[in-house]
């Protein structure tokens, strides 16, 4: 696989991932197409496990969000007014000499260097940076490349039928906002969340599948009130500290506190798949940092076997999952240039306003309006004058007194991928061993949380050659089979089998043995039961075996 070898930890991890079936490269048989990658009998499962634990975690076990499944194409409309079209796109430059082709920024700082912004926000190369292929110096100015991958619609390829794979899965949700508003009940504060495919034509893919072109997204995107709103109803908006989680959502929560409330849910959900805080990082971005929609954004990192360490030596990660704020941007957005009213009107707001003091409302009123006047600004189209844009921030700040606001908006935003990849190498282990006669032997174990292991199960007749070890085997594997994902092997010695499980990342194995069959009168109908971890082993009764396992696994 294309892969750079300068990283022994993750030759191993593709190489595993290929040998044992989790990931393979997109249309190996024809060379492969780079920046693609397949999941395998056993990536599938895993990759179905991590996306139900999300959903499950982020929708049906909480009252506040509903889900949305939208489609891939849109009206290319929707990417005009979020500003992909406009401003998604990262600094490319070309070897003039090998004609390679690289995203300026790892260019820089795959050379220890650092890509220059000018003072019109246009990027230059620093002085002495190089192609990374043929070392010459002779490379283009950085200029930008939308990421989108464009298509057509219909059987005209014409500037009028241009759409765009989402880039990423956000936009519907703001699109379809009213729509969820109004059929699921919910009230702000709540939230949408939604599983998905996106797609962006890096420059560069890079680091196996944390970096690809198509990969897919779990975001949630957490309406709230904007900290005026709660102002108006609460009496003030509360502060908390910038780490820790901060307990049961409060009405006096205003971005803040949800904006921290959401990285800590995320990092406890990390934690419940096995990825310990240890492994982990964190990244609060810089305003130059931040995307053209955000106020803040966290970056929860996972240390990978790739990430560069800090000037005192250690690993601070990659990018796993950022949470941003962003504030009433999206749907602002999408009201402007829809002409669709994308407000909500909130009763309570309306009666706290009538009773707040005059000098209140006017503060409410003066700093709502402001913000707004900020984002109108921003956003401006050239033919919006600045009287026009006065007139709306004032006609959007009187809507408090009705009860009328934008939402603000949180959004949790994971990338599937580069979760397996985080899961897969933090659950690696191998052992070398040399025998008496001097023989080497490498064995490998996925020490995979039993929730996401894709195998949850392996089961086990003792003897390939006894028919009623078989056919007890198989009652135990039909037993299990409608609750969680058990694999029937009789081929080969009971150590063969466990050590093919251990690879796979399996948590336990079944074995059903002569005992089971009533050998010794008091062991009928147990199966011995092996744990991947420490080999340890115990007796189960049939009976219990499914609830035994369920506890494990969910
Ligand atoms: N929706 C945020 C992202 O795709 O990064």
């Amino acid at each position: 696989m294309a892969e750079p070898k300068e990283n022994l930890q993750m030759e191993k991890i593709v190489s595993l991932c290929k040998r044992r079936g989790f990931v393979f490269q997109s249309s190996e048989i024809y060379g492969g197409i780079n920046g693609f990658w397949d999941y395998g009998p056993l990536g599938a499962e895993l990759k179905r496990n991590v996306k139900e634990l999300w959903w499950n975690a982020m929708t049906r076990q909480r009252e506040d969000v509903a889900g949305l499944e939208a489609t891939i194409i849109m009206s290319p409309a929707i990417w005009k007014a979020s500003g992909h079209v406009d401003t998604f796109s990262d600094p490319m430059c070309d070897c003039k000499k090998c004609k390679k082709r690289f995203r300026a920024d790892q260019l820089c700082e795959d050379q220890g260097l650092t890509l220059i912004k000018n003072a019109a926000g246009k990027f230059e190369l620093p002085a002495g940076t190089k192609c990374m292929s043929c070392d010459s110096k002779e490379l283009t100015e950085p200029r930008p490349f939308n990421l989108m991958f464009k298509t057509y619609v219909g059987p005209v390829e014409s500037e009028d039928n241009i759409a765009y794979l989402r880039p990423e899965t956000a936009q519907a949700i703001f699109a379809q906002f009213k729509n969820v508003l109004e059929t699921s009940r919910q009230k702000v504060p709540f939230g949408i969340g939604q599983i998905g495919k996106a797609f962006r034509n890096e420059v560069t893919p890079r680091n196996f599948i944390f970096r690809s072109r198509e990969f897919e997204q779990m975001e949630l995107e957490f309406f709230i009130k904007p900290d005026e709103v709660v102002e108006a109803i609460s009496g003030s908006v509360v502060t908390v500290p910038e780490t820790g989680h901060p307990g049961e959502p409060q009405a006096n929560w205003g971005w803040q506190a949800w904006h921290q409330y959401w990285v800590e849910e995320r990092v406890r959900f990390y934690e419940g798949i096995g990825l310990d805080r240890s492994t982990l990082g964190f990244h609060r971005q810089t305003p130059a940092e931040l995307a053209h929609y955000a106020r803040a954004c966290v970056d929860i990192l996972f240390k990978f076997p790739f990430s560069k360490k800090d000037e005192q030596g250690n690993v601070v990660g990659d990018e796993l999952e950022g949470i941003a704020a962003r504030s009433d941007f999206d749907l602002s957005q999408h009201q402007r240039f829809s002409g669709k009213p994308m407000g909500v009107f909130d009763e309570e707001l309306r009666a706290a306003w009538g009773k707040l003091p005059k000098e209140k409302q006017d503060d409410l009123w003066k700093r709502y309006y402001d913000n707004r006047k900020n984002y109108l600004t921003k956003s401006a189209k050239p033919d919006e004058t600045p009287e026009q844009i006065s007139q709306q921030a004032t006609e959007d700040a009187n809507g408090l007194a009705k009860g009328q606001y934008i939402p603000h908006v949180i959004e949790p935003s994971a990338g599937v991928d580069r979760l397996i990849l985080a899961l897969i190498a933090n659950a690696y282990s191998e052992t070398t061993e040399t025998d008496a006669k001097g023989k080497t032997e490498t064995t490998y174990v996925m020490k995979f949380h039993p929730r996401v292991a894709p195998i949850k199960a392996g089961i086990f007749p003792l003897l390939k050659n006894k028919p009623e070890l078989l056919k007890k085997a198989q009652e135990v594997r039909d037993l299990l089979r409608p609750w969680m994902n058990v694999y029937y092997d009789e081929a080969g010695s009971i150590g063969k089998r466990y050590a093919r499980q251990d690879e796979a990342g399996t948590p336990f194995c079944v074995t059903i043995d002569f005992d089971t069959l009533g050998e010794k009168p008091e062991l009928l109908d147990t199966v011995t039961l092996r744990y991947r971890d420490d080999g340890k082993q115990e007796r189960v009764k049939i009976s219990e075996l499914r609830d035994w396992l369920l506890s494990r696994i969910r």
